[in-house]
């Protein structure tokens, strides 16, 4: 295998000294990019760019190209998952993901399975393209969504705000609902398992639903099956790292890190400065500004970049990145602002 040119990503994540802070950006293969709206119009939909592992790798290579980020991250969706399963995915304009056939019932969660791992093939193969292409630049980051996660887009059909469905299973038939997160945290830990020996140098679990539970159904339904999939995955001492993201989710960062994650990422509900008094020296830190920054004039961002460095403190264990996904409005030249922010401003915090 081809020794990384930029290790400074999966360094930090060890707490081992950086010269600068690492960077990268949730959904940085996106709309805001011109180039990925050609992409995605000449695959002609978003399923097609997922499933053909030359444009998935495209897309993937189009924010590296770019910007000087320090990890990449595979161009696929967490609705893969669900999608293999049968439930038949669609992506409409405006409305976001949309399931033909959402599963509530008890024979029809009973039909699903595991989907074997050449249903998936396509994330594989894009992964393995994507790793020779960028022979060593940055690391290249796996992932999947957290069971609860999934099931919420499964049981409610679409995003619903509050999932009103999907919580109306929890309180009724809450056994149903453990039987489908126990086959999702099965397929999870599969596919994660399967992006690794392809060649994924770290593995994200995006938990963004998992913030609007009480504190014992986050513990329930969501964070006691990503702690099984962590287990399953650190099995044999396996050192690819994991990162852990529950939106909202800062209250939980001491039971999150009791899954043996490696990094906790946050949103920017909570300081850095907080969150790794919280956390100690165990995991490194991933996040937090808010995407909207992105939208302000460069000195703005500038500023919120020094006050989120400036939080974290000096050393190295934080992983720049935004709290939640970039949104499509963000003018592409303020996102070169941002990681040049980061790199530039960070220097004096690793200073010996
Ligand atoms: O970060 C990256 O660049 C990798 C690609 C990536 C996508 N989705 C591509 C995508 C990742 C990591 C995801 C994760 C994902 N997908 C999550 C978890 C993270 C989060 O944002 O909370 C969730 C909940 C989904 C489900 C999903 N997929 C939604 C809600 C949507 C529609 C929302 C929207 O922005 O329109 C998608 C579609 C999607 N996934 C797009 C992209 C670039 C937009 C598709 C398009 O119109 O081209």
């Amino acid at each position: 295998m081809q020794s990384l040119k930029n290790d400074r990503f999966l360094r930090a994540i060890r707490r081992e000294p950086v010269d600068v802070t690492p960077v990268w950006i949730m959904r940085q293969a996106g709309r805001y990019l011109p180039e990925y709206r050609a992409t995605r119009a000449r695959a002609g939909s978003f399923m097609n760019l997922c499933k053909t592992p030359e444009l998935a790798c495209e897309v993937t290579l189009q924010p590296i190209r770019r910007y000087p980020l320090d990890a990449a991250i595979i161009f696929s969706d967490i609705l893969t998952i669900p999608d293999a399963m049968g439930l038949g995915l669609e992506l409409v304009e405006n409305e976001g993901p949309v399931f033909a056939h959402p599963v509530r019932t008890e024979a029809e969660i009973r039909r699903l399975a595991v989907p074997a791992p050449e249903q998936l093939a396509y994330v594989y193969d894009a992964i393995s393209l994507v790793r020779h292409e960028l022979a060593g630049k940055v690391p290249l980051i796996g992932f999947c969504g957290s069971p609860w996660t999934l099931a919420a887009y499964m049981v409610e059909g679409k995003a619903h705000p509050g999932f009103p469905t999907l919580q109306q299973m929890m309180m009724d038939e809450p056994q149903l609902l453990h039987k489908l997160l126990e086959l999702l945290a099965k397929s999870v830990a599969m596919h994660l398992a399967a992006q690794r020996d392809a060649g994924a140098q770290a593995l994200m679990l995006f938990d963004t639903w998992g913030g609007m539970l009480d504190d014992e159904n986050y513990k329930e339904f969501s964070l006691a099956y990503m702690k099984r999939i962590i287990a399953e995955l650190k099995y044999n001492n396996n050192e690819v790292p994991i990162i852990l993201f529950t939106k909202n989710g800062s209250r939980w960062l001491e039971q999150m890190v009791q899954t043996a994650c490696d990094v906790v990422a946050v949103d920017w509900t909570i300081s850095l400065k907080e969150a790794r008094s919280r956390v100690g020296k165990q995991v490194a830190i991933q996040g937090n500004l808010n995407p909207t920054c992105l939208l302000e004039p460069e000195q703005v961002i500038r500023n919120e970049v020094a006050k989120i460095l400036d939080s974290f403190g000096q050393g190295s264990g934080h992983v720049f990145n935004l709290g939640h996904g970039i949104t499509p409005d963000v003018p592409p030249e303020h996102v070169a602002v941002l990681v040049d922010a980061v790199h530039t401003l960070s220097a004096p915090f690793h200073a010996e």
